[in-house]
């Protein structure tokens, strides 16, 4: 299947700065990155969670959402101001200039300011979402273990399909 949005994301210079921007802001990072490595790893996840759960959506949507929900930490780092607020501004731009579908940038922009809260609906998109942001991470190799303030029940210690 085309992934029309996202391929067309992925070439945007908006994008493109804004990942360049953040790979420097982390280089001396100890925790997680925000790189191209963890923005796929929540798409393919969150595709899997929906196929395995029989949650409809469209893929084009839940690629673009991966791939631009940390594109706020740029502001995070340099203002203080949370990724989940200022993302939306971002993607908002970017998804105008890749010629987005209105409502699927809705969509998406709701992914992206939601991806921070656990939804209480298992099923639902926003929950699924989530769970694939946490479930990228493979807590047990991490060498900033002993600094991270994640409690344990959001860790990963084992893969799972
Ligand atoms: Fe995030
Ligand atoms: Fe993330």
């Amino acid at each position: 299947m085309e992934l029309i949005i996202a391929n067309r994301i992925l070439q945007d210079p908006l994008f493109r700065g804004k990942l360049a921007e953040i790979e420097s802001l982390e280089e001396d990072r100890i925790f997680c990155g925000h790189g191209l490595e963890h923005l796929l790893s929540v798409g393919r996840m969150a595709m899997l969670m929906c196929i395995e759960k029989g949650v409809e959506v469209s893929p084009d949507v839940l690629y673009s959402a991966a791939l631009l929900h940390d594109i706020g930490r740029v502001e995070e780092y340099t203002l203080g101001i949370s990724h989940d607020i200022s993302g939306p501004e971002t993607a908002g731009k970017i998804l105008e200039q890749v010629g987005c579908d209105p409502e699927d940038s809705q969509q998406i922009l709701r992914l992206i300011a939601g991806h921070r809260h656990k939804d209480p609906d298992p099923l639902s998109l926003e929950a699924i979402f989530y769970a694939a942001d946490k479930k990228s991470r493979m807590c047990s190799f991490c060498k900033a273990q002993e600094e991270c303030c994640w409690p344990d029940e959001k860790r990963n210690h084992s893969i799972e399909v």
